[in-house]
Order: C-alpha cells, then sequence, then structure tokens
C-alpha cells in the first residue's frame, strides 16, 4: 500500500477536521501518501481528487465543519455508482480509503472493501448511533452546543415563568436528549427509544409549579415528534404558559471539545495502522476508553444502546 485516500460523508460533525489531521499525518509519517477526496462518495465519482501534505492539515484541530466537504450519495449504494469510484481510486493509484461518517457512510466502506480496496470506517456523526463506540466523532461538542443553548433558554423561561420545549438532534437516537437533559436539570426527557407519557410529564410540570419552580423544561428528541407537536400534545393536559424551540444544525457547529480532538486523533490514527496491517473493512471506535475495532458486517447486526439509566437518574433528580 502506498497511496491512500481520505473522505468525510453524511453530516457533518465538530471533529471530522482533527480525524482528516490525524489521518493525514499518522500516514504520512509512515512513508504513505495521502489523497484527499471532497464532497464523499460524490465527490469519489467525480474525481474531485486531492494531494493532501502535512501542512494542508495545519490550523485544522480546532475547526468545525469539514473542509473536505460532505454530501449525502444514496446512489453509492448501487454497483454502478461503486465501480465508477473504484475507477477513479485506480486512475489515481489509491489503494486504500478512510470514511468518516455515520452508518451509511459505513456501507460505502464496506463496498470498496469488497471490491479490493481496504477501507476503514470512522464514527463522525452527533447522533452517537453507532454501535461498538461509546461515542462518536461530534457527540460531545454537540451536547456541549445545546447544552449552552438551553442554559440560556432557561434564563428567560424562570423570567417568565414559563416552560419550554426544547429540540435537540440525533435522528432515531435519544442520545443527546438524554445527556443534555440530565446536564440541564430537565424536568423531562423524551426519546424515540422508550415509551412515555404526555399525562404524567404534565402532572410531573404542574407539581414542579406548584411547588415554586420558576420554569419548566422538556428534552424532547427529535425522532420522538417536533417541538410543536409535543407542545399541543402538553396543552391537552394543562393551561400552561409554554413555547417550544428548535436548535437545530447550530448542534452540528461550534468549536470541537478537547473529548472530540482528542477522539479523532486517536481513532485517525488507529485507521491508518490498521491500513498498514492490511485489514480493511472494519470501524474504528472507543469502548472502555481503548479504541477497537470490528468488522463492518457485525455494526450492522447490531443496535446502538444508550445509557438509559440516565432516563431514571433525571426522575429521580427532577423531583
Ligand atoms: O446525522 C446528523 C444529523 O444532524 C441528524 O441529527 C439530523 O436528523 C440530520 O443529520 C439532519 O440532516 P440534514 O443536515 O441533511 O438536514
Amino acid at each position: 500500500m502506498k497511496r491512500i485516500g481520505i473522505l468525510t460523508s453524511g453530516g457533518d460533525a465538530p471533529g471530522m477536521n482533527a480525524a482528516v489531521r490525524a489521518v493525514t499525518r499518522v500516514a504520512i509519517a509512515n512513508g504513505l501518501e495521502v489523497f484527499g477526496i471532497r464532497y464523499g462518495f460524490a465527490g469519489l465519482v467525480a474525481g474531485d481528487i486531492f494531494p493532501l501534505e502535512s501542512e494542508d492539515v495545519a490550523h485544522l484541530i480546532n475547526v468545525s465543519g469539514t473542509f473536505l466537504y460532505s454530501a449525502r450519495y444514496p446512489e453509492f449504494a448501487e454497483e454502478e455508482g461503486q465501480l465508477a469510484g473504484i475507477e477513479q481510486l485506480k486512475k489515481h493509484g489509491i489503494d486504500a480509503v478512510v470514511v468518516i461518517g455515520g452508518d451509511g457512510s459505513y456501507h460505502g466502506a464496506l463496498q470498496l472493501t469488497r471490491h479490493g480496496f481496504n477501507s476503514i470506517g470512522l464514527p463522525g456523526t452527533i447522533d452517537n448511533d453507532i454501535p461498538y463506540t461509546d461515542a462518536t466523532i461530534g457527540y460531545d461538542t454537540a451536547c456541549m452546543t445545546a447544552m449552552d443553548a438551553i442554559d440560556k433558554i432557561r434564563d428567560t423561561a424562570s423570567s417568565h415563568h414559563r416552560v419550554f420545549i426544547v429540540n435537540v438532534m440525533g435522528r432515531n437516537c435519544g442520545d443527546i436528549a438524554m445527556r443534555v437533559g440530565v446536564a440541564c436539570g430537565a424536568d423531562a426527557i423524551v426519546i424515540p427509544e422508550k415509551p412515555y407519557d404526555v399525562e404524567e410529564i404534565a402532572n410531573r410540570l404542574k407539581q414542579a409549579q406548584e411547588s415554586g419552580k420558576d420554569h419548566g423544561l422538556v428534552v424532547v428528541a427529535e425522532g420522538v415528534m417536533t417541538a410543536d407537536q409535543f407542545m399541543a400534545e402538553l396543552k391537552k393536559y394543562g393551561d400552561f404558559d409554554v413555547r417550544a424551540n428548535v436548535l437545530g444544525h447550530m448542534q452540528r457547529g461550534g468549536t470541537p471539545t478537547v473529548s472530540d480532538r482528542v477522539l479523532a486523533s486517536k481513532l485517525g490514527s488507529e485507521a491508518v495502522h490498521l491500513l498498514l496491517e492490511g485489514k480493511g473493512g472494519l470501524a474504528v471506535g472507543i469502548e472502555n476508553g481503548k479504541v477497537t475495532s470490528h468488522d463492518i458486517l457485525d455494526l450492522f447486526d447490531e443496535s446502538h444502546k444508550g445509557d438509559y439509566d440516565l432516563l431514571k437518574l433525571n426522575a429521580d433528580l427532577s423531583r
């Protein structure tokens, strides 16, 4: 193996740049040439590929987004798209690829490996919805951003004795909602993975008001319903002064936290070492503080399990 390619795919996540930097620097230190592929698999198929030097990834560890740009490209699920991508890899003499993205991106990495181009997947998504890793690159920063925003919402909520329903991202995963909900002292956290009872939440909010609490907060994961829809549900059970807020894409921006930068650096480095060992079709993650790798196929058979004990903890704390 002489040349590796690197791409970022799917929704961007803070720390993706730190991962690209780590892959580039470790690969160059080990005598490899590195090529950046812009716009994920779409750019691979289009041949948007350029050489990356060590200095090209300077000043990036603290920058959010992805300087390689990203795209969602379902066409790569088809054999035709894959063969077009393979042609480009051959044309540029690239032997192996590191793919940074969510689960859709892992399918692409697996297909490249199947076609003879070893590829390693790194978990780059704010959603934290990938199995066999305790955290994905970007999750910690997204939680920080959401926590910071909700702290501000709470300031105004208290001044007006209002209840706020806040939607956080996560697609079908409630991890951001649970972690941020606990960190912000939410009265209730609602996630797609577990049942919930709006009437019970309404009663809890009323009790909190009666006992003198000057604000209410319900954190609702976007995979459940919109904040507006939840607000309408809540109003069926009480005459609340309530507002709905959607935090949205701000959760994908912002300076990557120390955890995300270090995680991205560790996982990026490991991806290159696995490729140097001639391995492909693997997903790298962090489990109990150790960097691990698993067959990508195993990830498709497994679903991510969140720390659902946080729901019980929050219920105990918000009494
Ligand atoms: O996967 C990351 C994510 O931000 C999800 O949390 C969200 O549901 C989705 O992407 C939004 O996608 P888009 O940026 O395409 O609107």
